[in-house]
């Protein structure tokens, strides 16, 4: 059994225990999960490709409110999308504002590009950002009530090669963290002309069904036509197989922008598949849309139809060319999407990707009182240096620090007694030989950079003949 394990079996013993002394214990809302070692390493490897790739594609970092109206989603999303009419968490303040806790990061961007004069400034503009979203969905693999994303938002491009340069930043992102076989999924819905006469196909098509549709499609079949097409009732999904497509009916222009993202994936080599029913939960989109899935080797994609048998998509987006005016801003064609940082996460620990732990080079071994203050002056002297150093001031057992130093498998131990303070020395231990050497305390960092220099020469000229290191 791992540690990990473990130390959970341990704690809900610990608590069970509490509990029937009658101890009140705590536990994180239904739905929400703390994240901390090993996987918190993957999450922050993660960060680090969406924040480098991000300034490598002229995106600028933005922070938004985890509050904010919940009129500002009403409008955005859609009233009659899952999202708002299910999923919000809502609450009013004391001054009678109502707020809600973001479910996506959007419509706050739109807010904040209004609010903030980003349209006086050169277009378009890109921003990133990564926090948490909250939607009140039933808990499962892959579906938490607070799940963290990272959002791009390309704000000001019309042309298609904004849309395809989007995609393949979502795709690199996945594949520098290791997601293998990366696939987009993507469709047109067609601007607000096309959607006229599709809407009028889809319902026509659906009223043919409708004793047999869920209470909440009977009723978007009048309200809001397309929202038939993301019910995740099983009758309902089965009736979308033989709907009629988004793609016999676009207009002239959407076809073109169409036609012409479809070529820049192909030019670029981009993994994709069409997907005719694909039309994303959310009210704010209008042409392209797209999800991200890594797909598992045994299981190829099919076009369309097959779609509900493959795994959660670890992120979405698409075009959203209204919604700047829908929020009373000026007219701004934007296109952008969002990953699933907790699901990207979770299919890189099944596909077994290791995170890039750095581990500290050296290690720092005090004996005594007076010891423990000079080692707390080395330790400074070293992260000056940006050397990277293990230590446990608080432990008294040199044969535990020691262990630790093995542990964490440096390659040198710097040790201090008491001796050491009043020579002003210190010992070098080479982990692996076992030889140890005293040097003069100002000597220290030069004597110990000369080692770590040759100790990787050491590896690389190993590695490169072939002797394991
Ligand atoms: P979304 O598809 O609703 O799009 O969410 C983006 C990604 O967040 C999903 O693909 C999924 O990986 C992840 N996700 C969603 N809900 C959950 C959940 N309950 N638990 C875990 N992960 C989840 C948006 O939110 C749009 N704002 C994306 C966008 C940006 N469109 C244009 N710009």
């Amino acid at each position: 059994m791992g540690m990990q394990k473990k130390q959970i079996l341990k704690t809900k013993k610990a608590i069970a225990r509490k509990r029937s002394q009658g101890t009140q214990t705590f536990q994180a809302p239904k739905g929400m999960h703390d994240i901390y070692e090993p996987d918190i390493a993957l999450f922050d490897d993660l960060q680090d490709v969406v924040r480098d790739l991000a300034r490598a594609y002229g995106y600028q970092h933005i922070e938004i409110p985890v509050l904010e109206d919940k009129d500002l989603f009403v409008r955005s999303v859609g009233l009659d999308t899952d999202m708002v009419e299910k999923e919000m968490y809502v609450l009013k303040t004391r001054g009678r504002d109502i707020l809600a806790l973001r479910p996506e990061g959007t419509a706050g961007v739109a807010r904040a590009y209004i609010q903030n004069g980003f349209m006086y400034m050169p277009q378009p503009v890109k921003l990133w950002y990564w926090g948490p979203m909250f939607r009140y969905e039933n808990p499962q693999a892959g579906r938490y009530r607070q799940h963290i994303q990272a959002g791009f938002e390309f704000l000001g491009a019309d042309n298609p090669i904004a849309d395809a340069e989007t995609m393949q930043l979502a795709v690199r992102i996945g594949e520098s963290f290791g997601l293998k076989n990366v696939c987009v999924y993507l469709n047109s819905i067609g601007c607000s002309a096309c959607r006229v006469s599709y809407r009028k196909a889809l319902k026509a098509y659906y009223r043919t069904k409708s004793r047999k549709l869920c209470s909440d499609c009977k009723r978007r079949l009048h309200t809001n036509a397309l929202r038939l097409l993301d019910c995740k009732n099983e009758t309902c999904m089965m009736f979308r197989k033989d709907a009629p497509e988004t793609l016999g009916y676009l207009c002239k222009d959407c076809s073109a922008h169409f036609k012409k993202v479809l070529e820049f994936l192909d030019e670029m080599k981009i993994n994709y598949f069409l997907d005719p029913y694909l039309v994303r939960g959310l009210d704010y989109y209008n042409q392209t849309v797209f999800e991200l899935k890594a797909i598992p080797s045994q299981q190829q994609p099919v076009d369309g139809h097959e779609q509900q048998k493959e795994p959660l998509s670890f992120g979405g987006g698409g075009r959203y060319d209204y919604l700047m005016k829908m929020l009373g801003g000026p007219d701004t064609t934007a296109v952008g999407f969002a990953l699933g940082i907790d699901r990207m996460v979770e299919i890189a620990k099944q596909e077994q990707v290791k995170a890039k732990k750095q581990n500290p080079r050296v290690y720092v071994i005090q004996m005594g009182d007076i010891a423990r203050t000079k080692a707390l002056q080395m330790l400074d002297m070293l992260r000056a240096q940006g050397i990277f150093a293990g230590f446990d001031l608080c432990r008294d057992s040199i044969k535990a620090q020691f262990r630790s130093a093995d542990r964490l498998g440096v390659r040198y131990a710097l040790i201090i007694g008491q001796k050491e303070v009043v020579d002003h020395e210190v010992l070098i231990r080479d982990m692996e030989t076992g030889i140890q050497e005293s040097i003069p305390e100002e000597k220290m960092i030069e004597a110990l950079k000369e080692r770590l220099r040759l100790a990787r020469k050491d590896k690389i000229n190993h590695t490169f003949y072939g002797v394991p290191s």
